[in-house]
C-alpha cells in the first residue's frame, strides 16, 4: 500500500495533505513517510525472522539522521562507504558494531576511524586495500575483520551506471582471483577473514542474477573451506528494484525465501546443516518509495515545439533524471478537472540537462504544487549546491504530523566555509 495517495482530490503523505507541508515548510521539500519506511524495512526483518541475519541498510540511499535513527531503533545495521557515513551512524545512535564498510577507495584515516569503532567488517575490494588495512590495523595493535567483495561476473540487467557485478566494473575482486586474494588476506597478521560479499547492481527487477551470484559465492566458500579458510558470513549486497513507472519489482519476502532455501539446502548437503550468518545491504527498496520531492510551478512556458513547466526544484535537488535519464512519476498535488497538455518538467538551473520529467500530460497552472514520486532513495543524498542553490528541506510525516528533519539551506550556509585571498 502506498502512503502517498489522493484524498478528496489532494495528494497526502500518510494523513497529511502535501499542501499543508508546502504552506508550512516551503518548496522544494523532500517528504518522507515514516510508515512506508518501516513497512519496507520490516519486509526484510520479517523474512529474516528466526535466522542469523542482519539487514545493513545502505545509507548512501538516504542518510538523514532521522532515517538512520528510526532504522537503528528497529534493529538495522548499516552499509557505509565513507568515514563521514560512519560518523552519521554514530550521531544517529546507530551501532558501529553492526556496520559494514564498502567502497573501493578507503583511506587510511577512514580505516583507523572504523577500527576505533570496531565495525563489524571491512568489505575489501582489492589486494592493495588488504595490505593497507593490515598495516593500519597493525599500527593500532588491532586485527581487522575482512570480507572480500567478489565480482561474480553476472549480468544484473540494469542501467550500466548502476550495474556493478561485471568483469569490466571497477568494483570488487575478480572471481578468478578471489581464492588467491583470500589466501593473501589469510596470511596477513592483522587481518581476520570473516566473510564474503558481493553487490551486483541496483534497481534489479529479477531475482535470477542475485541467485546466480549466490551460487558463485557458495562455490567459493566451499573452495575456501577446503583450504581451511572459514567464512562466517555471506553478504549478498543490496539491489532490489522498486516501481518508478510500471515496473514489477521482486517481492522482498519471495526473494529472501528463495535465497534462504538455497542456503539451507547447501548447508545441509555440505556443512552438516551448520548455519551461516546472512547479511543484506538494501538501500533503494527501503527508502525509494517512502519519499517524494514536493515542488511548485514557477512558470508555464509554451515554446515553439514544446511546453515547459518550470518548477522550483532542479537537477541539483534530484540528479537521477539528468544523470541516468531516470523516470520519476509526476503528480499534481491538487488535481484540476481541466484538459491536460504535454510538458517537460524542468528546473531553474542553467543546463539543458536540468529536467525532472519529459513529455508528461498534466493539467496544471503556475503556482500549482507537483510531487516528483519515488524520490526517497538517491535523491537528497545526491543533491548538490550547483548554481548556489541551497539544498531542499526534508520533512518526515508520522500520521498527521510533519517533522522537519533537515532545515532548508540558505545561501549564507553555502559560502560560510569560503574566504577571499588575504589583502583583497
Ligand atoms: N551495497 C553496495 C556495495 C552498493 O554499492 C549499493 C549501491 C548498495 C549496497 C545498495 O543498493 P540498492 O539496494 O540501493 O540498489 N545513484 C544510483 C544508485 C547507485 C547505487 C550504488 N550502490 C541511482 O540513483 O539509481
Amino acid at each position: 500500500m502506498s502512503h502517498f495517495y489522493l484524498q478528496d482530490g489532494v495528494l497526502c503523505a500518510e494523513q497529511l495533505p502535501l499542501t499543508s507541508i508546502a504552506a508550512q515548510f516551503g518548496t522544494p521539500t523532500y517528504v518522507y513517510s515514516k510508515a512506508a519506511l518501516l513497512e519496507n524495512f520490516s519486509a526484510y526483518t520479517r523474512a529474516c525472522a528466526g535466522r542469523d541475519a542482519l539487514v545493513c541498510y545502505a545509507m548512501k540511499a538516504n542518510s538523514n539522521l532521522a532515517v538512520l535513527k528510526l532504522l537503528a531503533q528497529h534493529g538495522a545495521g548499516f552499509d557505509l562507504v565513507s568515514g563521514g557515513e560512519l560518523l552519521r551512524v554514530i550521531a544517529a545512535g546507530g551501532d558501529p558494531k553492526k556496520c559494514l564498510f564498502s567502497g573501493v577507495g578507503k583511506s587510511a584515516d577512514e580505516m583507523r576511524l572504523a577500527l576505533q569503532h570496531e565495525i563489524l567488517c571491512f568489505n575489501v575490494e582489492s589486494v592493495q586495500e588488504l595490505h593497507r588495512l593490515n598495516q593500519v590495523a597493525g599500527e593500532m595493535g588491532r586485527t581487522a575483520p575482512v570480507s572480500l567483495r567478489v565480482n561474480p561476473n553476472v549480468d544484473a540487467k540494469t542501467h550500466p551506471y548502476i550495474s556493478t557485478g561485471l568483469k569490466e566494473s571497477k568494483f570488487g575482486v575478480a572471481y578468478d582471483e578471489a581464492l588467491a586474494t583470500y589466501r593473501t588476506a589469510d596470511s596477513l597478521p592483522h587481518l581476520t577473514v570473516v566473510g564474503i560479499d558481493c553487490h551486483i547492481g541496483s534497481q534489479l527487477l529479477e531475482e535470477t542474477p542475485l541467485l546466480e551470484a549466490l551460487d558463485k559465492l557458495i562455490e567459493l566458500i566451499d573452495a575456501l573451506a577446503a583450504e581451511g579458510i572459514a567464512i562466517h558470513h555471506l553478504d549478498i549486497g543490496g539491489g532490489l528494484g522498486i516501481t518508478y513507472d510500471d515496473e514489477q519489482p521482486v517481492a522482498v519476502g519471495s526473494y529472501l525465501a528463495q535465497l534462504f532455501a538455497r542456503i539451507d539446502q547447501w548447508r545441509a548437503a555440505k556443512h552438516g546443516g551448520a548455519p551461516i550468518k546472512v547479511l543484506f545491504e538494501p538501500g533503494r527498496s527501503i527508502v525509494g518509495n517512502a519519499g517524494i520531492l514536493l515542488t511548485r510551478i514557477e512558470y508555464l512556458k509554451h515554446g515553439e515545439t514544446k511546453n515547459f513547466a518550470v518548477v522550483d526544484a532542479a537537477m541539483n535537488d534530484l540528479m537521477r533524471p539528468a544523470m541516468y535519464e531516470a523516470w520519476h512519476g509526476v503528480q499534481p498535488v491538487v488535481a484540476r478537472p481541466t484538459a491536460t497538455q504535454t510538458y517537460d518538467v524542468v528546473g531553474p538551473v542553467c543546463e539543458s540537462g536540468d529536467w525532472l520529467a519529459r513529455q508528461r500530460d498534466l493539467a496544471i497552472e503556475p503556482g500549482d504544487l507537483l510531487a516528483i514520486m519515488s524520490a526517497g532513495a538517491y535523491g537528497m543524498t545526491m543533491a548538490s549546491n550547483y548554481n548556489t542553490r541551497g539544498r531542499a528541506a526534508e520533512v518526515m510525516v508520522d500520521g498527521a504530523l510533519p517533522h522537519l528533519i533537515r532545515k532548508r539551506e540558505n545561501p549564507a550556509d553555502l559560502f560560510a566555509l569560503e574566504s577571499p585571498l588575504p589583502g583583497l
